[in-house]
């Protein structure tokens, strides 16, 4: 037997009566057409309904210190910038001076700001990690002059609306998106058993893919490729088994494998996972997609979150986050387990790289999109598709 057939032999007994019937909507849906994934005015409608008056991520607490820190990131072509203070309190501002509009902070990384006062590289206008404005130099003219109560309270940092949820910092760049807890709520209730305050991250990686960003939400929505594409993981037969699709509001969707997680095989070797987690989630992998830039998976003793930066139509910066469970698992005694771990979720994601890349050269052609979404495969990819056309003519 070719090893077609038996991939294809494998995946009709693995399928056969345990998925879901497809919903009605997949009886002739088909891809979006390839200038949604190529074309700048498209691209840029995108990035205003679905990115500016959305919910984004833009990256993990756990990217700072525990405090005195600022970390500039840059998410729908906006530059931006994180301070944790001396309490550990986090905030969101734009990365602009409010003198003359500099970018304050550099970089792609977390730096320590010692005594959490901001200094704009230009004329030295210094602010608090609160935003407020703290010193102008020689404003009236003097030395050491100290802005005014008025201007202070008119040019600070001007902040973003932020929300912190299970280590990721989200933004809301139009400031008029539904409250964040009302959004998030579905997805809190249904994860209200994992302790996510026992997360502890092991790394994280950037990666930037000649790709549109909704191939990358595709893909993550495709457990069809994953036997084939990351055959490491497992044979259809324990990957598909009892799958089931997830749809917690028109946001936030995604599926549960409920036989996925091998470590918990040798739980004996893993002291620390989430305790007193609901008995479904025993030895799940559920992947939550949060639209429009936020991919989660979570297991019984890991988390991985991905947030997508769109840079342009055919390109995206994925920033990658991996957890483990519970403080032991940070100690010299777990190194090599935690190293393992970040090295898997890297072979993964390149895997999948691969493939997005070649995603987005079949776009070229402009006949993509009469291609077909299988209907028991694609209903998520479906499902985004009807979300990014709903948002872009509401
Ligand atoms: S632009 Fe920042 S102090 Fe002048
Ligand atoms: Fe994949």
């Amino acid at each position: 037997m070719s090893e077609a057939e038996s991939i294809h032999n494998m995946a009709g007994k693995a399928v056969s009566g345990r998925l879901p019937e497809p919903p009605a909507f997949m009886a002739d849906a088909t891809c979006l057409p390839s200038s949604a994934y190529t074309d700048q005015e498209f691209f840029d409608r995108e990035i205003q309904h679905c990115f500016r008056e959305g919910w984004i991520s833009i990256g993990t607490v756990h990217q700072l210190g525990s405090s005195n820190e600022v970390l500039p990131v840059e998410f729908a072509g906006e530059p931006l910038l994180v301070t944790k203070d001396k309490q550990g309190e986090v905030r969101v501002f734009y990365n602009i001076c409010r003198h003359r509009g500099v970018k304050l902070v550099s970089g792609d990384s977390a730096a320590k700001c010692g005594p959490g006062i901001l200094s704009c590289p230009y004329h030295k206008w210094a602010y608090k990690l609160d935003g407020t404005l703290a010193i102008t130099p020689y404003w009236d003219g003097t030395n050491g002059s100290r802005p005014e109560e008025a201007m202070r309270d008119k040019l600070g940092l001007i902040p973003v609306r932020s929300a912190v949820w299970s280590d990721l910092i989200f933004v809301n760049l139009s400031g008029d998106a539904e409250p964040f807890e009302s959004f998030i709520q579905p997805l809190e209730a249904r994860w209200k058993s994992f302790d996510r305050s026992l997360m502890r991250m092991t790394n994280t990686s950037s990666y930037e893919v000649a790709a549109n960003w909704k191939l990358a939400c595709e893909n993550f929505l495709d457990t069809y490729h994953v036997p084939w594409v990351h055959r490491q993981l497992g044979a259809p037969d324990m990957m598909f088994r009892d799958l089931d699709y997830t749809y917690l509001s028109k946001d936030i969707f995604g599926f549960i494998m409920p036989h996925f997680d091998r470590v918990r095989e040798e739980m004996d070797m893993v002291p620390d996972m989430f305790p007193e987690r609901e008995d479904r989630f025993d030895y799940a992998l559920d992947l939550i997609y949060i639209f429009p830039n936020t991919l989660l998976m979570i297991t019984p003793s890991w988390f991985q979150s991905i947030s997508l930066s769109p840079l342009a139509p055919g390109k995206t910066r994925e920033l990658l986050a991996g957890f483990v469970v519970g403080e032991v698992m940070m100690t010299e005694e777990w190194r090599e387990f935690r190293d393992e771990f970040d090295a898997v979720l890297d072979q993964v994601n390149v895997q999948d790289i691969g493939i997005l890349e070649l995603l987005q050269e079949g776009r070229k052609t402009g006949r993509a999109g009469e291609g077909q979404y299988a209907p028991y495969w694609d209903h998520l990819c479906e499902y985004l598709s009807q979300r990014v056309r709903e948002k872009l003519t509401a």
